[in-house]
C-alpha cells in the first residue's frame, strides 16, 4: 500500500488491498451484462448481510444521509408523525430531516452516553401513535449502542414503521432485519463493511413497500425508491448511472463479510472491542460511553486532565494511526476510535501502543506495555478474518 496510516475513525474505516484492487478494475459500461451480474449479486449479498429472505434492497449512488432521507421520504408523508430516538448527532439528524420535509416529529433524546429507556418509548407510545419511529443502531457521535430489541419488543403489534439506522453497526454487529420485524433498515458501506464511501444502501420491507405503493407520490426524486425498483429488480436497466466501480468494490466487501460468516464477524466485532477497551483502560483511560450501551463498533474515549484533543491526535497521527475528534458538547473532551470492518490482532496492537506511545510524549506516565497486556487475554480470542490471511 502507498499510504500505510491506519485510519482508526468510526468511519471510513481501513480498505483491504483486495477490496482496493476491485475498487480499480477499468470503468465498463453500467449494462455490460458482467456488471450487471456482479450487481445483481451485491444486492443479494447485502439482502443475506441483513439476514433477509424477502426484504428488498437499494443502492444507490449517495452516502448515509442519502440512506436516511430515502427511509423517510418513503414513508413518512408531510404532516404525519415521527417519533424520532436521538441517542446523539446522528439521531438529532434524523429530527432535521423531518423538519426539511414538513415532517412533525416528537424526539426521544438520552442523555449523551446514556440510551433511552424503553419504559420512556413506551409511555410515549401509550400517548399517541405515529407514521413511523426511527433508531441509530449505533450513535456514531456517542458510542451508545440501542436496545434494540426493547425497543422492538413495545412496538410489535404497533402501526408505526420502524426505521434502523445501521450505519455504524451493518456488518459488525448483528442486525437480523426479519427475525426484528424492522420496516427500513439503512447503512453505508464505510464503515462495519469496510467497503469506500459513496453508496446509500437501503432495505425495505414489504409492509414499507406497500406503503410507498400507496402514496401518489412522495416529496422526493432521486430518493423515491419506486422510481428505483426496477433497476434493483434488473440491474441492467438505467434509472441514474450506477457508479460502476463503487458496486463493484461493495461486491467484494460483502465477498469477504460472507466468507467470514455473520456470526464469526460479530464476535470478532465483539472481542476486539472489548479488547480496545481493556487497553484503553490500562492506560488509565476513560470511556464515555456508559458501560450498559457501549458499541462493538467504536469507542468514545475521554482526554486525560490536561491533555489537549488535537496534541493527542497529532502524537498518534506520528505514529501511523488515525484518531477522530468527539462532537458536539464533547468536542475538544474526548477522542472517537472505530474498531470495526476488516481490522484484527495487528490494528488492536498497533493502535494501543500508538496511543500509549503518545501519552507518554505529552508527558503522562502509562506504564510500557500495559494496554497491549491487558488486551492480549481478549486478543487470544480473536480470530483472524480468514479471506484476508490465506
Ligand atoms: C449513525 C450514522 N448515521 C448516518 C450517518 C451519515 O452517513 P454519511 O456521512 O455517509 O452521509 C453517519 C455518518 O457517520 C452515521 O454514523
Amino acid at each position: 500500500m502507498i499510504d500505510e496510516t491506519l485510519t482508526m475513525i468510526p468511519g471510513p474505516t481501513p480498505v483491504h488491498p483486495r477490496i482496493l484492487a476491485a475498487l480499480a478494475r477499468p470503468t465498463v459500461s453500467h449494462v455490460a451484462p458482467a456488471f450487471v451480474k456482479g450487481f445483481r449479486e451485491a444486492l443479494d449479498a447485502f439482502r443475506r448481510l441483513c439476514q433477509s429472505e424477502s426484504g428488498q434492497p437499494f443502492v444507490v449512488s449517495g452516502g448515509g444521509t442519502l440512506a436516511m432521507e430515502m427511509a423517510l421520504v418513503n414513508v413518512v408523508a408531510p404532516g404525519e408523525r415521527l417519533l424520532v430516538i436521538s441517542h446523539g448527532y446522528f439521531g438529532d439528524r434524523y429530527a432535521e430531516l423531518a423538519g426539511a420535509f414538513g415532517i412533525s416529529c416528537d424526539v426521544l433524546r438520552s442523555e449523551w452516553g446514556r440510551a433511552v429507556p424503553p419504559e420512556e418509548l413506551a409511555r410515549k407510545l401509550a400517548a399517541g401513535s405515529y407514521a413511523a419511529v426511527t433508531i441509530t443502531h449505533v450513535d456514531t457521535s456517542t458510542g451508545t449502542a440501542s436496545p434494540v430489541e426493547d425497543y422492538l419488543r413495545l412496538l410489535r403489534g404497533r402501526d408505526e414503521l420502524v426505521i434502523l439506522d445501521g450505519v455504524c453497526a451493518t456488518g459488525g454487529i448483528d442486525e437480523p432485519f426479519d427475525r426484528w420485524g424492522i420496516d427500513v433498515l439503512l447503512t453505508a458501506p464505510q464503515k462495519a463493511i469496510a467497503a469506500p464511501p459513496g453508496l446509500a444502501l437501503c432495505l425495505f420491507s414489504k409492509r414499507a413497500m406497500e406503503r410507498r405503493r400507496s402514496r401518489a407520490s412522495v416529496p422526493a426524486y432521486y430518493a423515491d425508491v419506486n422510481r428505483w425498483l426496477a433497476v434493483m429488480e434488473d440491474p441492467g436497466r438505467y434509472y441514474s448511472t450506477p457508479c460502476v466501480n463503487e458496486i463493484v468494490a461493495l461486491g467484494e466487501a460483502l465477498r469477504i463479510v460472507h466468507e467470514e460468516g455473520l456470526p464469526a464477524r460479530f464476535k470478532r466485532h465483539h472481542r476486539i472491542a472489548t479488547a480496545m477497551r481493556a487497553g484503553l483502560q490500562a492506560l488509565g483511560l476513560e470511556i464515555f460511553t456508559n458501560a450498559a450501551c457501549c458499541a462493538d463498533t467504536l469507542s468514545v474515549v475521554l482526554l486525560p486532565k490536561g491533555v489537549a484533543d488535537a496534541d493527542l491526535r497529532k502524537e498518534t497521527a506520528a505514529r501511523g494511526v488515525v484518531l477522530a475528534g468527539g462532537l458536539g458538547p464533547i468536542a475538544g473532551k474526548a477522542f472517537r476510535l472505530g474498531h470495526m470492518g476488516n481490522i484484527g490482532v495487528g490494528e488492536v496492537a498497533a493502535v494501543l501502543e500508538a496511543i500509549e506511545e503518545s501519552l507518554r510524549a505529552l508527558g503522562l506516565a502509562p506504564a510500557p506495555g500495559a494496554a497491549v497486556s491487558a488486551a492480549a487475554r481478549h486478543l487470544a480470542e480473536v480470530e483472524l478474518v480468514p479471506a484476508l490471511h490465506r
